[in-house]
């Protein structure tokens, strides 16, 4: 009976190809705010569109712990997960994981995208994965406390500091003792990598290891930007934020207990939720310039999906993957959780810009974007994991970033020879 039963799905399947047997497919979403869940309400209504069904795989908050998850997974060449979510840095580290999704995605479609990001998701020719949402580093300030106590929004991280202080002392006369100045991205994580990176380029000390693949960290200008982060730790930045990842951050601003804070766009919707207590009093900008001579720089972050080698389904997960990459889809996820599309022409949607304005404002600190140095290829991991531990040590109080620095140097000198990554 078994046999006949499978025999008789077996020549349905043959000869009606359209009707395809419902699959269930495995997606990692990621874990900051609301991701999990707006994720989800996209994949199940693909789900219910396509006839399939979706599982959320969970993962960690920290992306560095999430690509451990998926690299033991992926060597395993397990077919648990069909779907996975890359991070803006990972196409050279996870590339021989992952099909080419070209023959599933016309020219057209990806013509749409930002190049640079496609560019980015192409490895040896290979297509791994289909811009979702891109990052860059945001600076989030109290519009009421600023107004309240007659400061302006800085262009210099030395001002923001200044205010962060004038502002702070100001509410403690006035009883309120809860405030600090400014939160940020301190854990020894990808996140502080993507802060410092900021810090040091913009005061003009180049992006760890140039465009070459030249090791460039150990400069006067990179030391001179740590040292200054470093003297903010325990007076305008509490030190808590030695261990805060984008959450960490987020919840001290959100309670409204921060006068600035450096977070990634999905912040946005969540600060002016219904619920927040700092709803319609945030303020958004470029990240400030390192001194008057430096330059404001955000980080590019960002997340892209593609099918994994293994999955049993990869034409079928290829379908989830164009459902949520879809112009549709972005937008309804950068109007309900202001995830930044990669799709140019929303940029210019007036619904989306009435409610994310910083989309339209600050589209050249996106464009801009600073990239990290995927220059070092499938070494990223582990060049990133020095600069941002050396960075981490200054802050804690371990010793000049110029000696940190050097320190830092000769690491990546051993792992990339002569800018050979
Ligand atoms: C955000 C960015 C990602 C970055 C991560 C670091 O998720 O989009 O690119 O690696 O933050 O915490």
């Amino acid at each position: 009976m078994k046999k006949v039963l499978a025999g008789l799905v077996a020549v349905a399947a043959l000869s009606t190809p359209s009707v395809a047997l419902a699959e269930k497919i495995v997606i990692a979403c990621g874990a900051l705010g609301q991701e999990a869940d707006v994720c989800k309400q996209g994949a199940e209504a693909w789900a219910k569109k396509a006839g399939h069904t979706v599982e959320l795989m969970s993962v960690p908050t920290d992306a560095g712990q999430q690509l451990a998850q998926f690299q033991q997974l992926l060597a395993a060449g397990s077919s648990d997960i069909d779907v996975v979510r890359i991070d803006v840095v990972w196409p050279g580290i996870v590339a021989n994981h992952f099909i080419d999704l070209k023959p599933y995605f016309p020219e057209d479609v990806l013509k749409q995208h930002f190049q640079p990001i496609v560019q980015n998701n192409t490895v040896n020719g290979k297509l791994i994965a289909i811009p979702w949402f891109t990052d860059a580093g945001l600076l989030y300030y109290r519009k009421d406390l600023l107004e309240k106590h007659g400061q302006k929004p800085p262009t210099t991280w030395q001002e923001m500091a200044q205010v962060a202080q004038a502002v702070v002392d100001a509410e403690k006369k006035a009883g309120n003792t809860r405030l600090v100045g400014y939160v940020f991205q301190g854990k020894a994580y990808e996140g502080l990598t993507c802060n410092a990176l900021e810090w040091v380029d913009s005061f003009g000390g180049g992006t760890i290891v140039d465009s070459k693949g030249q090791i460039t960290i150990n400069n006067p200008k990179a030391a001179e930007a740590i040292d200054f982060f470093a003297g903010l730790i325990g007076n305008v930045a509490p030190k808590g934020v030695l261990s805060y990842e984008e959450e960490g951050a987020r919840g001290v601003f959100q309670k409204g207990d921060a006068v600035f804070m450096r977070n990634w766009p999905y912040a946005w919707s969540l600060a002016n939720a219904k619920d927040s207590p700092i709803a319609g009093k945030v303020g958004v900008m470029a990240l400030p310039k390192g001194g008057p001579d430096g330059k404001s720089t955000g980080t590019l972050g960002g997340w892209q999906l593609g099918v994994s080698k293994y999955s049993k389904n990869p034409a079928i997960a290829a379908e989830l993957v164009k459902y949520l990459t879809s112009a549709e889809e972005q937008k309804r996820r950068a109007l309900v959780a202001s995830f930044n599309p990669t799709i140019m022409s929303l940029y210019k949607d007036a619904e989306l810009l009435k409610a994310n304005p910083f989309l339209g404002e600050l589209y050249d600190t996106f464009v801009n974007a600073v990239p990290r140095p995927t220059i070092t290829g499938a070494k990223y991991n582990q060049v990133s994991t020095e600069f941002r531990n050396g960075v981490h040590a200054t802050l804690s109080g371990k010793g000049k970033a110029a000696d940190n620095l050097k320190k830092v140097e000769a690491k990546l000198k051993k792992l990339g020879k002569n800018g050979k990554w």
